[in-house]
């Protein structure tokens, strides 16, 4: 190769060089950038080719071109890699600023879970019955025969049995009815005087407005000598008064539990009309003989009040269902 071709080939290098560094000076991403690399350094990169194209150049040209190109591969990847820099700076600040969190904004407002509606009801009426000096007792959810009906007074054949709707599990275990078990399963274990209240789930295959198969039930009794009626009527008008805490309607209705004579409802006016709370009545002498305690020495009374319709009548709800769809617009209310 002539002198003169060489230096052609020499020029020729500078102007690749210059449009290479003008192609990378005109990237404005990576991709452009990356681009322009493989253009000119790449495999088939056009200065790649014109190392390839040394060897047909003379002895004395070679060492001068292949200096030359190795020059401007240099300066290439030196633009590269500050290009590189510049853009990746770019966008990183770009993605700071674009994601500033603003701290002095208010939070997204998780507020608190709370409590049930009857579980905060159950709370308010132990704290009534616990401040009046009645201590809370427990019993089981299944049940047994004896414990839920005959020790109370309600032997096999009994109408009453009829009338509570059982879930049997078989011929002698059930989901208790009532919690009138505790008043059996306590009064066996302890000697009067007596004042417990049992809350607790009660099941009963049974389905509407007012009632569902599972609701919590209070049981209250309190066994002492000369109790009569009118402590009945006394705990029970001080227990509403207080729940309430306004002008209640409330009457005594006469009713019939196996297990209290004489027996009564409670009823309370509320928006719908009377809502029955609660039945109650004194301790059936049966009963007391049931679990050993001597009737003609020791009285009492005892009562059962329905959880869910004394939030109902303290809320103005309608339909107890609500209670347990777990809607969260309505528990949130609470
Ligand atoms: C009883 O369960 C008796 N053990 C109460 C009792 C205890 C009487 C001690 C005397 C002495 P009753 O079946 O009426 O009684 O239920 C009592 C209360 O539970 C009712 O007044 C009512 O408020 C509530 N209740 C009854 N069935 C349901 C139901 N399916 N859903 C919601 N509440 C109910």
């Amino acid at each position: 190769m002539s002198h003169v071709s060489a230096i052609k080939k020499m020029s020729d290098i500078k102007q690749i060089l210059e449009q290479a560094l003008e192609a990378i000076n005109n990237a404005n991403d990576l991709h452009m950038v990356e681009h322009a690399r493989v253009n000119y350094l790449g495999k088939k990169g056009i200065l790649t080719e014109k190392l390839k194209q040394l060897g047909k150049l003379s002895i004395e040209d070679r060492p001068r071109a292949g200096q030359e190109i190795n020059q401007a591969k240099t300066k290439l990847l030196d633009a590269i890699a500050g290009k590189k820099q510049k853009i990746e700076k770019k966008q990183f600040s770009e993605k700071i600023s674009s994601e500033q969190i603003d701290i002095s904004l208010p939070g997204k407002g998780q507020t608190p879970g709370n409590i049930h509606p009857i579980t905060q009801t159950l709370f308010e009426i132990q704290e009534i019955f616990s401040t009046n000096g009645f201590e809370i007792a427990d019993g089981p959810e299944i049940e047994d025969n004896y414990h839920n009906f005959e020790a109370l007074n309600i032997p096999e054949d009994h109408p009453a049995r009829a009338m509570h709707d059982t879930f049997y599990f078989d011929a002698d275990r059930l989901l208790r009815t009532h919690t009138s078990n505790v008043q059996i399963r306590y009064m066996k274990e302890n000697a009067p005087p007596i004042a417990i209240i049992a809350p607790g789930k009660v099941f009963r295959c049974d389905s509407d407005m007012t009632h569902t198969p599972m609701f919590h039930q209070i049981e209250g009794f309190l066994i002492d000598k000369n109790v009569t009626f009118a402590d009945l009527k006394g705990v029970l008008n001080s227990f509403l008064n207080k729940y309430f805490n306004r002008e209640l309607q409330v009457r005594f209705r006469p009713s019939y539990f196996p297990f209290t004579e004489p027996s009564a409802e409670v009823d309370i006016m509320g928006d719908a009309g009377w809502m029955e709370i609660l039945g109650c009545g004194m301790v059936h002498p049966n009963v007391l003989k049931n679990v050993g305690i001597n009737s003609d020495e020791y009285s009492g009374f005892a009562f059962g009040l329905g959880v869910e319709r004394m939030a109902m009548l303290k809320y103005g709800i309608d339909d107890i269902r609500l209670f347990f769809e777990n809607d969260i617009r309505f528990l949130k209310q609470f």
